[in-house]
């Protein structure tokens, strides 16, 4: 049984503990960084866990800044880890969808992500499940965007 949980003093261990494989530390920051700049942004900052029964198996951070001067900023997933060994299984399909639950429930019509090129990085994910390049590259990273 999956579910979302948000961060709170009790599972912050789990998430902390929620590591992608080490030839993935390239493309997303430790959940313990993600985690100080939710706490520097907690007015749009949105980070949940997904939990397979007892264990924490992925974060997800998204950001809902309607004003942001950058579109690709407004509504979009910051962060996606799915820890090395529960990959495969369908927790990071579920974060992304219920990260897009909520986009949708706060209004938004679209929703973003930026992911970096590379071998074994997470392009062929977000691609299969929708979302598609914009043809924007912001700080080096591809932007990718879906419909909702
Ligand atoms: C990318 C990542 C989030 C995928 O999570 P996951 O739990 O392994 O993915 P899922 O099992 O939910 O896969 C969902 C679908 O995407 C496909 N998929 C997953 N990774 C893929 C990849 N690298 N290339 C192509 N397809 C991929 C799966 O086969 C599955 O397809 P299906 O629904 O047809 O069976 C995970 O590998 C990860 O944490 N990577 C390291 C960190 C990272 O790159 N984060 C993103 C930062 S922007």
């Amino acid at each position: 049984m999956l579910r979302l949980e948000e961060i709170t003093p009790e599972n912050l261990p789990d998430a902390v503990n929620v590591k992608v494989a080490p030839q993935q530390e390239r493309f997303v920051a430790p959940v313990l960084n993600s985690l100080a700049e939710a706490y520097a942004s907690r007015e749009t900052a949105w980070p949940r866990l997904v939990y397979d029964g007892e264990r924490a198996v992925a974060f997800i951070m998204g950001n809902f800044d309607p004003g942001h001067e950058i579109e690709a900023f407004r509504c979009g997933i910051w962060r996606l880890n799915v820890a090395g060994d529960a990959q495969g299984k369908g927790y990071g399909r579920f974060a992304v969808d219920a990260f897009l639950e909520e986009a949708r429930k706060r209004g938004n019509a679209r929703a973003t992500v930026l992911w970096e090129q590379g071998e074994g990085g997470p392009e062929g994910f977000y691609l299969r499940l929708g979302f598609r390049p914009t043809g924007e590259v912001l700080f080096g990273e591809t932007v990718g965007a879906i419909e909702l």
